[in-house]
């Protein structure tokens, strides 16, 4: 082999050294077109997965994309996204800064509620033992609670994931475990949900089970970050549309009004 020089990257995802680029092996165009059947579950399914996921499954990767691409302009993304556009920031500039915000409390607890309620069910935890172990870790569940959705005000969004799961997946056993927390959960206090991000963690879980991936590949997943890189995907969609919004309404700078900050500085003692 006379191609023996070591090299300083690897891809296994796409390439684009043919007369066409690939994605996993498949060209462009044999997916881009709506004639092709195909759609961006699809496309993620090369590029994320490298394998071609069937229908039901691309489809729920579709339906998570657009359930997820907005939730109005109050969230702490969108709101970061708007801020930075009227402070005359780019379209990228103000995109990533609402970007940065998606974490632990706001659409970035995918990864760790698949990672929580995986380890409990596989260790076979009542779901009052759950509580007591993460109490016992000092964190909230990931994917349980919500600032606004409650028993009372339900999360359509999580009533259409849930649905067509039931409807369309070949078992769903890991979100009927969720289920059950959530009863406890609710119990104590009706906003703590299986919320978007629980729902979609959980979800994923049951569907690469489903798929056949061993509990160490899925484990994989979960540690590099995929599950959140759906939520993230998926806002991006609704932060650039928030950005055009400021833009086109050449919406001045924002400044926060002084009545609305609670003013508590004490002069500072001097150490001597
Ligand atoms: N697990 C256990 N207890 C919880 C949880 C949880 N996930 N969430 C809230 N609680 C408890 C709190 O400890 C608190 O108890 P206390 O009254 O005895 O002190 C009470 O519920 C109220 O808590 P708050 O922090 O006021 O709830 P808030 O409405 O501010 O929080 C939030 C909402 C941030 C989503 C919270 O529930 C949470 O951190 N959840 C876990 C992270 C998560 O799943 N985030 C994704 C939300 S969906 C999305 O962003 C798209
Ligand atoms: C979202 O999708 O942004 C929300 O669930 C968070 C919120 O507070 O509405």
């Amino acid at each position: 082999p006379k191609n023996r020089r070591s090299k300083n990257f690897i891809c296994t995802i796409s390439d684009d050294r043919g007369e066409e680029a690939t994605y996993a092996g498949y060209p462009i165009s044999s997916v881009a077109t709506p004639d092709t059947g195909k759609t961006i579950g699809d496309v993620i399914s090369l590029l994320w997965f490298k394998k071609v996921y069937p229908k039901w499954a691309t489809d729920f990767i579709e339906t998570v994309i657009k359930t997820v691409a907005d939730h109005g302009p109050a969230v702490s993304g969108a709101h970061n996204a708007k801020v930075t556009a009227r402070a005359g920031k780019s379209v990228v500039e103000s995109l990533v800064t609402g970007l940065l915000t998606i974490g632990p409390r706001f659409g970035g607890a995918i990864d760790g509620a698949a990672k929580y309620f995986k380890y409990a069910n596989d260790n076979n935890m009542t779901p009052q033992e759950f509580l007591a172990y993460m109490k016992k870790q000092g964190i909230p569940i990931p994917g349980i609670g919500h600032r606004i959705k409650s028993l009372r005000n339900p999360d359509k969004r999580v009533e259409g994931l849930k649905n067509y799961a039931k409807e369309h997946f070949p078992s769903t056993p890991l979100l009927e475990y969720a289920l059950e927390v959530e009863q406890l959960t609710t119990s104590k206090k009706d906003n703590l949900i299986l919320n978007v991000d629980g729902t979609i963690g959980i979800l994923m879980v049951d569907m690469w089970r489903a798929l056949g991936y061993t509990e160490a590949e899925i484990d994989e997943f979960i540690e590099s970050g995929t599950l959140n890189s759906f939520f993230i995907l998926g806002r991006t969609i609704g932060f650039i549309g928030h950005v055009l919004d400021e833009k086109r309404l050449a919406m001045p700078m924002y400044r926060h009004p002084f009545d609305d900050i609670l003013y508590d500085v004490k002069k500072a003692e001097e150490i001597k």
